[in-house]
C-alpha cells in the first residue's frame, strides 16, 4: 500500500523549497513529500532522505529513482541527523521536514505488528535491527510500569485496568490477542467513540517500542542547529503528545537566554535559534480529511532559523 502524503501543499508552502537548495526529509517513508520537494529543487538541489525502516528506504528509493544523484537515502534514526549530515560532508541545510508517526505501509503490513485490524506478531519496531519488540514490553514489564506506559503514551484513562488484564493473560504474542484483552478490560459502555478500544494502548506501545518522543526531543534542536540562516523547520504530528513536544521545543528554541533580567552574564546557555512561523498549528482542509481519513488528526508547525545581523 502506498502512503498518501498528508498536508502536502501546506508542507511545501512552509518549507518553501528553492531551486539549488539542500533539504532533509527526516522521515522519508514512501517518498511522497520527498518527491514533491525534489520537483521544486532540481536541477542543482539535493534531498537527504532519512528513515530507520529498511522497507521505507527501499520504497523511497524506487519512487525517487528518476532523480538520480539529487537524492541520498540513509537508513538511520533521525536523532542522528547531525552525524548523517557530517558523514555526507554537509554542515548546513536549507530545510528539514519531519512527518512523524508510522506510515500507511507499516500499518498495512500485518507482519509488522502495528495494527490490530489483522492478526500479526506483536512487533511494532520501525527499525527491525533493534532488539526490543512490543511483545517484550507487554510480556516483561511489571503491571505498574505497563499501566504507567499506557497512561503516559496513550493518554488512556483505563490504563490500570488494561495493565491488570494484560498481566493476567500473559504471554501475549499477537496483535489480535492483545486487542481482545484490551477491549475486554474496558466496560463496553465506556468504549471510545469512532476508534477501536485498543487504539490508545497500541499507540502507547508503539511510542515506547520506538522511543519516539525521546528521539524527537533529541532531533529537533539538532535540526535547528544544522539549518542555514532563514532555513525552515517543519514538523507534522498525528497526536497531542508529539504536537506538544514540537510546540514546547519550538518555544524553547525561539526564546533564547532565560537568565533573570539584570544577570551580569548568561549562565543558562540558551541560544535563540528559531522564529516561530505558525502561531497556531496548520490543519488539513475538510476536503483532505474526506479524501484521506488518516489526515484528520494531522497538525503542522513551522519555524525559521534566526537571521543574525553582523
Ligand atoms: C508518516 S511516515 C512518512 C511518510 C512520508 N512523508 C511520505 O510521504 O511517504 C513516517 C516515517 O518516519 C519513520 N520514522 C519514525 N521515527 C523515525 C526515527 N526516529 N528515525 C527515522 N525514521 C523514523 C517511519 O519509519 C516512517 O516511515
Amino acid at each position: 500500500m502506498e502512503h498518501t502524503p498528508v498536508l502536502l501543499n501546506e508542507a511545501l508552502h512552509w518549507l518553501n523549497p528553492r531551486r539549488d537548495g539542500v533539504y532533509v526529509d527526516a522521515t522519508v517513508g514512501g517518498g511522497g513529500h520527498a518527491e514533491a520537494i525534489l520537483e521544486r529543487i532540481i536541477p542543482g538541489g539535493r534531498l537527504i532522505g532519512i528513515d530507520r525502516d529498511e522497507v521505507a528506504v527501499e520504497a523511497a528509493a524506487a519512487r525517487l529513482a528518476r532523480f538520480g544523484e539529487a537524492v541520498v537515502l540513509v537508513r538511520q534514526n533521525y536523532a542522528a541527523i547531525k552525524e548523517v549530515l557530517r558523514t555526507l560532508g554537509l554542515d548546513q541545510v536549507d530545510g528539514v521536514l519531519f512527518d512523524l508517526g508510522a506510515s500507511s505501509m507499516q500499518f498495512a503490513d500485518p507482519t509488522r505488528g502495528f495494527s490490530f485490524q489483522e492478526g500479526g506478531p506483536l512487533d511494532m519496531r520501525m527499525d527491525r535491527r533493534q532488539p526490543v519488540t512490543a511483545a517484550d514490553l507487554v510480556n516483561r514489564l511489571g503491571e505498574r510500569e505497563l499501566a504507567d506506559l499506557i497512561w503516559r503514551y496513550g493518554e488512556e484513562r483505563w490504563s490500570r485496568r488494561i495493565a491488570r488484564a494484560i498481566a493476567g493473560s500473559r504471554p501475549i504474542h499477537t496483535t489480535q490477542a492483545l486487542a481482545e484483552v484490551v477491549a475486554g478490560s474496558i466496560p463496553r459502555r465506556q468504549w471510545p467513540r469512532g476508534i477501536h478500544p485498543a487504539t490508545r494502548t497500541f499507540q502507547a506501545l508503539r511510542i515506547a517500542t520506538n522511543d519516539e518522543l525521546l528521539n524527537l526531543e533529541k532531533a529537533l534542536p539538532d535540526a535547528a542547529e544544522v539549518l542555514r540562516e532563514a532555513g525552515r523547520l517543519c514538523a507534522m504530528t498525528f497526536h497531542s503528545l508529539e504536537d506538544r513536544t514540537i510546540k514546547h521545543t519550538f518555544l524553547r528554541l525561539s526564546r533564547g537566554c532565560t537568565c533573570p533580567p539584570g544577570a551580569s552574564a548568561c549562565t543558562c546557555g540558551g541560544k535563540q535559534w528559531l522564529r516561530i512561523l505558525t502561531k497556531k498549528p496548520v490543519l488539513p482542509s475538510p476536503e483532505e480529511v474526506q479524501r484521506n481519513p488518516r489526515a484528520r488528526s494531522a497538525k503542522l508547525r513551522a519555524a525559521e532559523r534566526i537571521v543574525t545581523t553582523a
